[in-house]
């Protein structure tokens, strides 16, 4: 990966899609071309072949393309029969999908507060959590961050309970050098397009050593079909196609190589950001790799920070803005503020800045000098 100190001026994105594509336009039309002129475009050679070299690189026996890692999550939720009645418990500050899989699977979420150095899910808060009614766990390794993955196994094979990885930001993150998604009765990827492996629409992986649950995996994605026009069981349309697919087999190639500069803007980052008393930054277990799908730091005056940053050409996010117990679709659980002091406290806080391979250190220097100079006093004074 090309590293520069040139500091071009213009705006910085927290992800610019239309760089990164600039950067492997010519593969990608090649793959797209290669599909349209072969005349097949779903369940064809090319999702075999991603489904092959993803499920290698995760290090699973197998992996099953579908339409998105919300779908991902639901159909694993299905394909271990966990629906209606049932609970299945989650972190309280994962996206929006993670829960609405579960609801969409016809189970019930139950969340738990986070853990306030990682900000991934309390394992002490996940075993007080379980219920009569508990039928499986949804970790998130967040921002890429690989959770407690080793903690949550430990309970989840104590009481009983299948383990699904939401590794939706994660692909390429490892905990003792094995690949999140591997550790649980499944994983699923999003390959939404800011993700650290996207693709050009919407797109999902599920991973899994468990051979029957793969096989239930390619009814389920496909009508519940398992020749054509004959049905066994219930099933939905979820399947990741072939110019997807195409796409996704040229990007993992280069997936090590992105993680790689992520990881060089983030230690960047590190170095240009740590003596500034008012943030602090990410931590993570020196035994796992973060893959830095978002750099999330915690700050003073985030608000008027962020409108500092955006004054000067500089777009930040907040991943997330609302925990989930406080949403209003997720009002019918009866979850009340307060309920998660953590979660709620960090919302407050935590603010996500710029990080995509082709972002340059220019780019990242200007970024922190400019945190620099709203610390400083200028910030204050201009917002
Ligand atoms: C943690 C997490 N889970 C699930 C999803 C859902 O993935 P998708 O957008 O592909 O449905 C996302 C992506 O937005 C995510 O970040």
């Amino acid at each position: 990966m090309k590293r520069t100190g040139k500091n071009t001026g213009k705006k910085i994105l927290v992800c610019d899609l239309k760089r990164e594509h600039g950067t492997i336009r010519g593969e990608v039309m090649r793959s797209v071309k290669r599909v349209l002129d072969s005349g097949w475009y779903i369940l064809g050679k090319e999702l075999e072949a991603f489904e092959n070299e993803f499920a290698e690189y995760i290090g699973s026996s197998n992996a099953v393309g579908v339409a998105s890692g919300t779908e991902g999550l639901q159909l694993a939720l299905m394909a271990l029969a966990v629906g209606r009645g049932d609970e299945v418990i989650t972190a309280v500050n994962t996206a929006i999908p993670t829960a609405m899989a579960i609801v969409s699977a016809g189970a019930t979420p139950k969340f738990v507060d986070i853990d306030e150095d990682t900000f991934n899910l309390d394992i002490r808060e996940l075993e007080r959590a379980i219920t009569g009614k508990t039928k499986a766990i949804v970790p998130v390794h967040l921002y890429g961050n690989p959770c407690d993955i080793g903690g949550v196994m430990k309970i989840a094979r104590k009481h009983g309970l299948a383990v699904i990885e939401d590794a939706c930001q994660a692909h390429g993150a490892s905990h003792n050098s094995r690949k999140v998604g591997s550790f649980g009765d499944l994983g699923a990827f999003s390959f939404y397009p800011t993700k650290n492996l996207g693709c050009y629409g919407d797109g999902g992986m599920v991973v899994t050593n468990n051979g029957k649950l793969a096989a239930k995996l390619r009814l389920l994605r496909n009508y519940g079909q398992a020749t054509r026009y004959s049905c066994d069981i219930e099933g939905i349309n979820s399947r990741l196609d072939e110019i997807q697919a195409a796409i996704l087999r040229g990007k993992l190639r280069r997936l090590d190589r992105f993680n790689k500069r992520r990881s060089a803007i983030a230690r960047l980052y590190g170095e240009c950001l740590k003596d500034i008393g008012a943030l602090e930054l990410p931590s993570y277990d020196r035994n796992s790799k973060h893959v830095f799908h978002l750099y999330v730091i915690r700050c003073e005056k985030r608000d008027m920070l962020r409108d500092f940053l955006l004054k000067n050409g500089i777009e930040t996010q907040i991943h997330y803005p609302v925990p989930l117990h406080l949403q209003g679709a997720f009002k019918g659980l009866g979850y009340r503020a307060g309920d998660f002091p953590r979660a709620e406290a960090l919302s407050r806080k935590i603010l996500t800045l710029p990080v995509f391979p082709a972002l340059t250190d220019g780019e990242v220097m200007r970024i922190c000098n400019c945190v620099r100079r709203f610390y400083n006093g200028r910030g204050r004074r201009l917002s």
